[in-house]
């Protein structure tokens, strides 16, 4: 038995991963470990990829269904989109590769908010799941599992699947055993009972994730890091937009709608979210707390320098640096981090109670207040709503924060109308670009729209989008929301006709 499989039974069905991956058969739905880069099977799926690949040549191609956490990484969604061996992936996805096959229209993929792949699998919509493919970082003379840098839907995965398979990752910091949070009590309806958390340090389930040994078909030993993508040091454009941001905080303290210690932070995926994290390690707030769906550098380093008490998440979406601080330091993070399943760490009813203040970046956003989270040019998906839909409508205050433009000016992230949308209106309170913040609670949609684009348009299409608004205004077939239909979305249709919204 090795350091990391104490437990006789588990050790006894270690095998190599080409080996495990020959136990995964052909139209198998495969549920994977992996959230954000962290905590994905290293070895199992490149071997699957191989097997793919192979089936292909010899005119016999092999599919699996793929679900996961949220993205994972090129040895896993990269290498299996590779060879086209995904017939569904769900639910989010960030790989440069898999992203230009479903673009292409070889990869089918649905993307649904984080909080529902677990009930979703339970009420089997997408039918049964076979295999579970779940890296952990150890398992204990029990039999128990230790979870790794990520929960994700493990849980559910482990419970659902006919087989399992596991990887134990032994590059994983032994630390992390004692960090998670996993709740047990969830069930569906009528069934259900409130999660009992009041607070983003209530600790409601068990250090483990649970497994009948019986289960499990394989073992693959590991010593794998996590994909560990960098961030971009943030920018001029996102040092304003985290300026922005913390003086809207500030004033809403003043009025006495937020604490000092502000209230539950949640941060999305992307450089500008990491941005206004770190914009809040400048900041005057103290004493802060944060119920999210992942830790990334920026959440770090306000634990580091003491403003940020502790954080619930479901995974850790670290840089190569700042991974390499948390792993040879993970004791001191013990109490000030907990990883529960994704169905919690972003289940609306705690969101609610909890009054998270959400902050995710976006695509575009229209002068009403509707919100593109995930297609370029309405029609080419970039990553997936990811949690940002289970967080903005049950968020106390959600904002969304973009740069004024993109495509090096070509595009403006202020349009008339959105080209697909994900967050309507009634789910959008601010919008903050390097121009300015615009905060559009309680106004009525002709006031949003002058406001959006008084302040966060980019002054080389404010003019534009004035008399866009303007004429609308004195042809549109209401004046409520008033648009110009042959012209709403022309603004994209000219990009993708002539390269340039302007
Ligand atoms: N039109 C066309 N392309 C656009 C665009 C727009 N309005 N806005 C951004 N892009 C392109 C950028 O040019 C860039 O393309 P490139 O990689 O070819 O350079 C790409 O989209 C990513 O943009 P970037 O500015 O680097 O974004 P980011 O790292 O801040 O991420 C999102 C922005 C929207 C992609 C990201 O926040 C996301 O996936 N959000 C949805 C999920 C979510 O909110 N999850 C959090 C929940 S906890």
């Amino acid at each position: 038995m090795s350091g990391r499989i104490r437990n006789q039974q588990f050790a006894a069905k270690v095998v190599e991963a080409d080996e495990a991956a020959e136990l995964i058969r052909p139209g198998d739905n495969v549920g994977m470990s992996g959230f954000t880069g962290a905590g994905y099977p290293k070895e199992v799926p490149e071997a699957l990829a191989k097997r793919v690949a192979k089936s292909h040549e010899q005119g016999d191609p092999m599919k699996v269904g793929l679900w996961t956490g949220a993205s994972t990484a090129p040895e896993l969604d990269g290498a299996l989109a590779e060879v086209e061996g995904i017939d569904l992936r769900l639910p989010y996805q960030s790989d440069p590769v898999s992203r230009q096959k479903i673009n292409e229209g070889r990869l089918d993929y649905t993307d649904i908010h984080l909080s529902h792949v677990a009930q979703r699998v339970w009420q089997g919509i997408y039918g049964d799941l076979d295999v579970a493919v779940v890296e952990v970082s150890g398992i204990t003379e029990d039999g128990r599992l230790i979870p790794s840098s990520s929960v994700g839907n493990n849980k559910t995965w482990l419970e659902q699947a006919d087989r399992v398979i596991l990887e134990v990752n032994s590059w994983q910091s032994e630390g992390l055993e004692g960090m998670h949070d996993v709740y047990y009590g969830t069930a569906l309806p009528p069934h259900r009972k409130p999660i009992p958390i009041t607070h983003p340090s209530d600790r409601i389930g068990e250090p483990y994730l649970d497994c009948p040994p019986d289960k499990v078909i394989a073992v693959v030993e590991t010593e794998s890091p996590d994909r560990n993508a960098s961030f971009t040091p943030p920018d001029a454009t996102s040092e304003q937009i985290a300026g922005h941001v913390l003086d809207f905080f500030e004033l809403e303290v003043r009025s006495g709608r937020l604490p000092r210690e502000l209230l539950p932070l949640q941060s999305g995926v992307g450089n500008v979210a990491n941005a206004v994290l770190a914009g809040l390690g400048e900041g005057p707030f103290d004493g802060l707390t944060a119920y999210t769906e992942v830790i990334q550098d920026g959440m770090l380093q306000l634990i580091d320098s003491g403003k940020l008490q502790m954080a619930s998440a479901t995974a850790f979406s670290l840089s190569p640096t700042a991974v390499e601080r948390f792993n040879r330091n993970t004791a001191d993070y013990r109490d000030k981090i907990m990883l529960r399943p994704q169905e919690i760490s972003n289940h609306p009813e705690v969101v609610r109670r909890l009054g998270c203040l959400a902050m995710n970046g976006i695509v575009e956003a229209d002068i009403f207040g509707n919100i593109n989270s995930t297609h370029l040019m309405g029609s080419k998906i970039q990553n997936g709503i990811g949690g940002s839909g289970d967080f903005a409508r049950n968020a106390y205050v959600s904002i969304f924060v973009t740069p004024s433009q993109a495509k090096g000016g070509d595009v403006s992230s202020i349009v008339p109308m959105v080209s697909h949308v994900d967050h309507t209106e009634h789910d959008v309170d601010v919008i903050v670009t390097e121009q300015g913040l615009a905060d559009l609670r309680g106004l009525s949609p002709k006031k949003r729209a002058e406001l959006v684009i008084e302040r966060c348009a980019h002054p080389d299409y404010k003019p534009a989008l004035r008399d866009y608004f303007q004429r609308a205004q004195q042809s549109a077939f209401g004046l409520h929301t008033p648009h110009l239909l042959d012209e709403a979305l022309s603004w994209h249709h000219n990009f993708v006709q002539r390269g340039s919204m302007r």
